[in-house]
């Protein structure tokens, strides 16, 4: 059984990275591949009680280091619990924020550095890494409004619950940008930056686009990629012709594998 793969959402408050989840997952299970979907913190039954105790604006007082301790506390169990069970039985995960966050909140936000986090995913999380992360970030002016505006309505809605990381100020959120912009830009391979101020049909576009050359990457052997009617869209047929690749549709037999796509790198 090859092994699944491992996609995570990263941004700041208010980024949409929910919204577009829900949509990447839907556009997922349309072409046959129904994904695990969880966030953090969060995601298992204990994960949920840590969530509350870090979220919740009563935890006023919280040291950053017993904070990042509660993420990774979080992050460790959703491992164990969900996510290398689901890689392992070959399932496409999606993950609602991974370590990028715990590097861009705790270690920019809270100031604790890179390098803690870093050493910190090593050992408790066994250095996991997604095959891809998909960050929205727009700019920095765009994404502290956005910010400001979910805080408002998170404290005018809920007054206690989940409002703690809402109650944050500016130069908090701007520091989560500046580390979120330095991760991409170390990781140009896993991450992919999705920024501008697009709509919410421009980023689905982006990411199902950025999902589907992974996809490929994972499907190509040597000059062919064959890929399985449900697999034969747009996105994938667009990608791959920008490198070259010439795509036909052949049919093959009857019954749901009938449609074959066939992508050939042009001689
Ligand atoms: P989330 O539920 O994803 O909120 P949102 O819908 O606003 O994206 O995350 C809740 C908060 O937890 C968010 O403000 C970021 C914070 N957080 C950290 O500070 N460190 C972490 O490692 C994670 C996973 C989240």
């Amino acid at each position: 059984m090859p092994r699944g793969h491992f996609i995570t959402l990263e941004g700041l408050d208010g980024s949409g990275k929910t919204t577009q989840i829900k949509r990447l997952a839907a556009w997922l299970e349309r072409r046959g591949t129904v994904p695990v979907v969880t966030r953090q913190p969060g995601g298992t039954a204990t994960g949920d009680r840590i969530r509350a105790l870090a979220l919740d604006s009563r935890s006023a007082g919280l040291a950053p280091l017993t904070e990042m301790a509660l993420m990774f506390a979080d992050r460790a169990q959703a491992i164990a619990e969900v996510i290398e069970p689901a890689l392992a039985a070959g399932k496409t995960v999606l993950c609602d924020r991974f370590t990028d966050s715990t590097e861009a909140y705790q270690g920019g936000g809270r100031e604790l550095g890179s390098e803690i986090v870093l050493e910190l995913h090593r050992l408790l999380c066994g250095n996991l890494q997604p095959d891809l992360t998909l960050l929205l970030l727009p700019s920095l002016e765009a994404s502290l409004r956005r910010a400001r505006r979910r805080n408002e309505r998170a404290i005018a809605e809920s007054g206690t619950d989940e409002s703690r990381f809402e109650q944050e100020k500016d130069a908090f959120y701007s520091r989560v940008w500046a580390k979120y912009k330095e991760i991409a830009e170390r990781e140009p391979e896993r991450v992919v930056l999705i920024a501008g101020d697009l709509t919410i049909d421009e980023v689905h576009e982006q990411i199902v686009e950025a999902v589907a050359e992974r996809l490929i990457a994972a499907a190509i052997q040597g000059d062919v990629a064959l890929i399985g009617h449900g697999w034969f869209n747009r996105a994938i047929a667009q990608s791959l012709s920008r490198r070259g690749w010439r795509s036909s549709r052949r049919t093959f037999g009857s019954g749901p594998w009938s449609f074959i796509a066939l992508h050939e790198r042009k001689p």
